[in-house]
């Protein structure tokens, strides 16, 4: 059965930016057939001078502009619809986003992200709405849009409808905190190179004790981490 529409409601001062790779693949599918649907507000439509100013000094001086809590304020207030939508600000002080806050965000009715730019945003704005900020790494981007982009397709592939198979969702990696077994296809020998005789055996016990093992060792190596976290 196909959910309601999942809703996406993007915040930003770069609407233009969406959306993007996202009407393209899967979620351009799914988009079409109105699994999702995306609405960009444009964060300036709110400022009150006539030059359209949205940022200012920051307090206590050092480099660059901080966004202004009243301007953000009200973008987000008219734009907020639901108190059981997602409320997110990406930024790179937010929680390192996982496979299990995408699942979350996923089982609501609908998220309003809001992109942030410039040297920071006004804390007073992140903390009396109330927004979780989250990151998508440990790195600096230029701002929050290629994130949010990044966080929607993340999202959107776990919608019912989305994925054709869901069993394509089930062996995918940070399933049970693991990474996904490789892969290997036709044709059968390549640069001298031969697929594991076991994927070739045709004896599917096997063949799931190989993916599993694997799975566990290459965890093991490059991302051992996962395996003594909590549930991702
Ligand atoms: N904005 C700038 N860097 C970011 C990051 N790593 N994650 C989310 N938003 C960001």
């Amino acid at each position: 059965m196909i959910n309601k529409c999942f809703e996406v409601r993007v915040l930003t001062l770069f609407p233009e930016m969406f959306p993007g790779p996202l009407s393209y693949s899967l979620a351009g599918k799914a988009s079409e057939k109105n699994i999702w649907s995306l609405k960009t507000v444009n964060i300036r439509d709110y400022a009150t001078d006539k030059h359209k100013t949205v940022d200012d000094e920051p307090y206590g001086g050092g480099p660059g502009m901080v966004m202004r809590p009243d301007i953000l304020g009200k973008a987000f207030d008219k734009n907020n619809p639901n108190s059981k939508w997602k409320k997110i600000i990406l930024t790179p002080r937010g929680k390192p986003l996982t496979q299990k806050m995408v699942k979350d965000i996923s089982s609501k009715p609908g998220a309003v992200i809001v992109c942030g730019r410039y040297e920071g945003i006004d804390e007073r704005f992140i903390s009396s709405r109330s927004l979780e900020e989250v990151s998508i790494g440990d790195y600096v981007l230029s701002g929050g849009e290629p994130a949010a982009l990044i966080l929607i397709d993340s999202i959107v592939r776990l919608l019912s409808g989305t994925i054709g198979s869901s069993d394509s969702l089930i062996e995918e990696s940070f399933e049970n905190n693991l990474l996904e077994h490789p892969h290997y296809t036709r044709p059968y020998e390549w640069e001298g190179m031969k697929p594991p005789a076991v994927l070739l055996s045709g004896n599917h016990r096997e063949i799931e004790k190989w993916r599993k093992n694997i799975a566990l060792e290459d965890t093991k190596k490059r991302r051992p981490e996962l395996l003594i976290s909590e549930k991702k």
